[in-house]
């Protein structure tokens, strides 16, 4: 296995960082592109870009450019002033979205705790509060998202649960229908569940959603940390299906990697958070809004999204060709490049293997490799992926036996 973790790194980290993460067996120095390097100079070719989170690649050009330049001259104000890039950034958004206005955090989870807020702050004066949140679904770490995520395995210990939260099978619109009462507030979604195993919300259940939420006079909520910002192929996965939130959440692939995340709410609902009522010291500085502002100019006007979907379908293609050679495969699926391969065993297994050969992937679910790279991957690149996870299944297979 490639590593370039020297004993100093090792002693440091296991004396004096939290272990909140399994032990990491490669130190990256250098990124560029769909590309990594170890402090070795091993290369990796990154199926997984952080988590979805470089989507423009490694240290693009244009957000170096824009970091560097803003660095120079503000980088922090606090949001008691203006700055120049703030609103600049939120005007681009809005330009690509629905009319309506922006807040600015740091990650996904401080983006859906907004939502949350946002969603009981509107239902306060209607006597309603409760979130109908979906089966297997992430929203984050902290005490209200773990509240909303699907997954009882990550809030144990962290009892009791914040309450206000109810939970149904997701794609089931009548399941969505019979928990709906009188205190429900919002249904609270991923229009692509991530950390749950890639699973695309079909068309008839999205559209469904929203009219079940106009009819009852509810919120419909998407989270799009993971699946926003050009992943599906759009820029925003919801404008993939044409059925339009209230609000929805935005982070990961936002800044390309510089942290800032973002809660977008139509017109209608500007006057929900007053203030006084919500807030963020890091929120929307001049300097993670440069790198947004970047982000978003590069990913719609340079052709990224329609790479995103041609790369998608083709990569999904190469995967499905090597179904008949490895029966482990049970499905491909995904929408544009956020990619799924469901397999009949533990995902996390073929982990180390793809690193030893030199490739970066994720896992969702218990059975499902993730597969996101960068949106300007190429096809030689989804070429030599597949070549990767052909070789890794076929090694995982013969270490079976
Ligand atoms: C859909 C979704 N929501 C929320 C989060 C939490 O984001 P963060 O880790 O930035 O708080 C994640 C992270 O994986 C996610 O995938």
């Amino acid at each position: 296995m490639h590593s370039a973790l020297t004993e100093k790194n090792i002693e440091l980290y296991d004396k004096y960082v939290m272990k909140t993460y399994p032990k990491a067996d490669i130190l990256f120095t250098r990124g560029s592109g769909c590309h990594l390097w170890d402090g070795d100079g091993n290369e990796y070719l990154d199926f997984a870009a952080g988590i979805a989170v470089c989507s423009l690649g490694h240290c693009h050009p244009a957000v170096t450019k824009a970091i560097i330049d803003q660095a120079q001259k503000l980088v922090h104000v606090s949001n008691l002033f203006m700055n120049e890039r703030q609103p600049e950034l939120a005007s681009k958004l809005i330009s690509h979205c629905f009319d309506g206005v922006c807040f600015f955090c740091n990650s996904g989870a401080e983006a859906n705790e907004g939502l949350i807020k946002l969603a009981r702050k509107w239902g306060s004066i209607r006597g309603r509060y409760e979130i109908i949140a979906m089966n297997d679904s992430f929203h984050g770490r902290t005490l209200a998202t773990l509240a909303a995520t699907g997954r009882s395995k990550y809030r144990k210990g962290f009892e009791p649960d914040t309450l206000g939260f109810k939970h149904v099978p997701f794609n089931d619109l009548e399941a969505a229908r019979n928990a709906i009462d009188s205190k429900t507030a919002a249904i609270l979604l991923e229009p692509v569940q991530g950390e749950g195993g890639i699973i695309p919300a079909t068309q008839e259940y999205l559209e469904g959603i929203r009219r079940l939420c106009d009819e009852k006079g509810i919120l419909l909520l998407f989270d799009e940390v993971q699946c926003g910002m050009g992943r599906t192929g759009t820029l925003f996965a919801w404008q993939g299906y044409g059925v339009e939130p209230d609000a929805f959440s935005l982070a990961k692939a936002l800044g390309n990697g510089y942290p800032i995340a973002a809660m977008i709410a139509k017109r209608k609902l500007e006057g929900v958070l007053t203030p006084g009522t919500h807030a963020s010291t890091f929120g929307g500085t001049p300097l993670a809004s440069a790198a947004a502002c970047a982000v978003v100019d590069t990913l719609c006007n340079g052709g990224v999204l329609e790479n995103c979907k041609k790369q998608g379908a083709f990569l999904a293609g190469l995967l499905k060709e090597l179904m008949p050679k490895h029966a482990c495969i049970k499905d491909v699926r995904g929408k544009g490049l956020m990619v799924g391969v469901v397999l009949d065993y533990p995902a996390v297994e073929l982990l180390p293997i793809l690193r030893s050969k030199g490739m970066i992937a994720l896992t969702a679910g218990e059975t499902v490799l993730r597969l996101v790279p960068p949106l300007i991957v190429n096809e030689d690149d989804c070429r030599k992926a597949a070549a990767l996870i052909d070789a890794a299944l076929a090694e995982r297979e013969a270490s079976a036996k």
